[in-house]
C-alpha cells in the first residue's frame, strides 16, 4: 500500500468524525495568515497525526518553518513519509508536562492542535494549554480544534460507516497488517 492509501483513508475516518473538518481547517489556515505576518511563520501542529493540516498548511504557505508532534509511531511513519522533509516530526507524549523539550526550537508563531486533545485528562489538559502557551511568541496564536463526538453521552448517535468504508476499528485492523506500518502497530496498541 502506498503512503497516499494511508493518509487519504485517515482523512476520510476522521471526516466521519468531523462532519465540519474541511471548513474547520481552512478557518485555521486563515486565521493563521491573518495573525502571522510574513511568509514563512513557524508552526507546531500538537497532535499532528499522518499530517493532514502540515499539508495543508504548506500548500497556502509554502515556506512555512514547520513542527508535527505526535506519539504514535503509526501516525509518524506516515506523517514523515508523506510530508516534505523540512517538516520536522517529533515523537513526545502531551501526557508528559517535560514534552516541549522534544521540540526543536520555540518561539512559534502558532501552535495548533486538531481533534488531538480530547485524549488528555481535564486536570492535564488545563496544565498543557499553559505549556501550548508557553511556546508561542507574543502575539501568536494558540489554537485548537475538537469536536470528537463524546460517545458516554446520552443521545450521541454512534459514528456508522457508509457503504465501502471502514469501520476506526477495522482501518487499525489493515494499518497492523501492513508489512510496513505493521510492525509500527504493534508498539501503538502496546501503547495505548
Ligand atoms: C484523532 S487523531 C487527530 C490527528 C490529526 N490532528 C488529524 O486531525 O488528523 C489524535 C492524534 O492525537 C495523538 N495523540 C493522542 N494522545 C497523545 C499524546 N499523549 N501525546 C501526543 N499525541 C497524542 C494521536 O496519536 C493522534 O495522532
Amino acid at each position: 500500500m502506498t503512503v497516499e492509501h494511508w493518509s487519504e483513508g485517515w482523512e476520510r475516518l476522521m471526516a466521519r468524525y468531523q462532519p465540519g473538518r474541511a471548513r474547520a481547517i481552512e478557518r485555521l489556515i486563515e486565521l493563521v495568515e491573518t495573525r502571522c505576518a510574513g511568509p514563512a511563520p513557524r508552526i507546531l501542529d500538537v497532535g499532528g497525526g499522518t499530517g493532514t493540516l502540515c499539508a495543508r498548511l504548506l500548500e497556502r504557505l509554502p515556506r512555512a518553518e514547520l513542527t508535527l508532534l505526535d506519539l504514535d509511531p503509526v501516525m509518524l511513519t506516515i506523517a514523515a513519509s508523506s510530508l516534505p522533509s523540512s517538516v520536522e516530526v517529533v515523537r513526545a507524549d502531551l501526557r508528559d508536562p517535560g514534552w516541549p523539550e522534544r521540540l526543536p526550537r520555540t518561539g512559534y508563531d502558532a501552535v495548533l492542535a486538531v481533534m488531538a486533545l480530547h485524549y488528555l485528562p481535564p486536570g492535564r489538559l488545563a496544565e498543557l494549554y499553559a505549556e501550548l502557551a508557553g511556546l508561542v511568541r507574543p502575539g501568536g496564536l494558540l489554537a485548537t480544534v475538537d469536536d470528537m463526538p463524546d460517545a458516554s453521552a446520552p443521545g450521541t448517535p454512534p459514528v456508522v460507516p457508509g457503504d465501502g468504508e471502514v469501520s476506526w476499528a477495522a482501518w487499525w485492523e489493515q494499518v497492523a497488517e501492513d508489512p510496513i506500518l505493521g510492525p509500527a502497530a504493534v508498539v501503538a496498541f502496546k501503547s495505548r
